[in-house]
């Protein structure tokens, strides 16, 4: 491709104008199932697919596919690869361009060793003459949305802005921006200013990535980076309203809107037990053994129990449970003895997922947030 080309437009968010919203795209949890929860509480507006591994003996994983072909939430999904072999990728390209995707997105991020020493996800960002080489290659196979999410180094920031100025060459359409490098995993501090420098060079709408927390680590996020709107993962796993959150938050922003709601959706414990109820439901798969459910189950409940009580006794008494009846009195006991108590907006501080996908040497799945 000789001539950058101008993004071409977005799917139009759920709310014109306003900053947009996505949910992360997260292995082993950003399934159909997941999707269809979070649309429930209140939908982003893009959901992205856990990553397609594409090597040369790679198809398209089934299952994921499932979160393409059969999405009723009404919003649109991109579909994430992870690889780095151009024509294993471009091949993948055509086959998922059969689904109803709403473009391609390739992952430039991803920081478990067993993939970056692969030179794919994070380990590309090492190497911004294969970022270039990758980039023209599925830029020419993609006449739609092409999407790129990446953090901001390896082991430095060296080449940001040399890989900033590939995404521009490429005439990428949306670019993803977790704000650390590679090496500092899912626990440093998020570098936003370096997000903020991604808004400023490339042409296309940038979404900020990083421990947004909240509506309103949302809105100061958005103020710091001037990016174009918001991605959220494991926040959206512990809070699935903070989509609806953030619209209400941002309407309030908005004063040119007639009728801004009077105030932000503000969740009790109660309407978390709903969840919890949900979720059990939704992700059951027949032929799922009990007990492997539960354990799947308390992966998710691990990021919940950062906000249910201070002292993380809810964190602790659910990561014991064995079957479906335990849990389901570690959820009443704790979630309904004060059902009308607020579920805290903010992780309570110190409660971590543990063991959790928050250190460098642990892969990007729920596996290693597994109780
Ligand atoms: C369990 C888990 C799985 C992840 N899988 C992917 C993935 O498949 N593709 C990707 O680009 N990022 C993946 N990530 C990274 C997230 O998309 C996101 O960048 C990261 O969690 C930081 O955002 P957060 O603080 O909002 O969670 C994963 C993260 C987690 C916690």
């Amino acid at each position: 491709m000789t001539h950058p080309l101008p993004p071409k437009p977005l799917p139009e968010p759920i709310l014109p104008g306003q900053p947009l919203t996505a949910l992360a795209p997260m292995q082993d949890v950003t399934d159909l199932a997941f999707m269809r929860v979070m649309a429930h509480y209140g939908a982003p507006d893009y959901f992205f697919t856990e990553f397609f591994r594409v090597h040369a003996q790679s198809r398209p994983e089934k299952h994921i596919l499932r979160s393409i072909d059969e999405n009723k939430t009404g919003r649109p999904v991109f579909a994430q690869l992870i690889g780095e072999h151009v024509s294993d990728m471009v091949r993948t390209v055509k086959e998922l361009l059969k689904h109803p995707v709403a473009g391609i997105d390739l992952n430039m991020g991803c920081p478990a060793p067993k993939i970056y020493k692969k030179n794919v996800g994070g380990g590309l960002l090492r190497d911004p003459a294969k970022i270039d080489e990758l980039l023209g290659a599925l830029r020419d196979s993609v006449p739609g949305l092409f999407t790129v999410k990446m953090r901001i180094g390896f082991d430095s920031t060296a080449h940001y802005e040399e890989i900033l100025g590939l995404i521009n060459k490429h005439s990428v359409d949306l670019l993803s921006v977790h704000g650390r490098t590679v090496k500092e995993g899912y626990r440093s501090e998020v570098h936003y200013d370096f997000i903020g420098t991604a808004a400023r060079i490339v042409r296309c709408p940038v979404l900020a990535n990083g421990n947004i927390t909240s509506a309103d680590k949302a809105v100061a996020v958005l103020a710091e980076s001037g990016a174009a709107g918001v991605m959220m993962g494991r926040h959206a796993i512990r809070n699935p309203w903070i989509f609806r959150q953030c619209r209400e938050r941002f309407a309030l922003h908005t004063a040119s809107r007639p009728h801004p709601p009077s105030s932000v959706f503000t969740p009790t414990l109660a309407d978390v037990r709903e969840y919890v109820a949900r979720l059990y439901r939704e992700t059951q798969q027949p032929g799922v053994p009990e007990q492997a459910h539960v354990a799947k189950m308390k992966k998710y409940l691990n990021f919940v129990g950062q906000s249910v009580d201070t002292d993380g006794a809810f964190l602790h008494a659910m990561r014991r449970a064995m079957t479906e009846a335990e849990l389901i009195h570690v959820c009443d006991r704790h979630l309904m003895s004060e059902p009308n108590k607020h579920f805290s907006t903010e992780p309570h501080p110190g409660l971590i997922a543990r063991p959790n996908c928050e250190t460098p040497i642990e892969s990007c799945s729920l596996d290693s947030v597994s109780a």
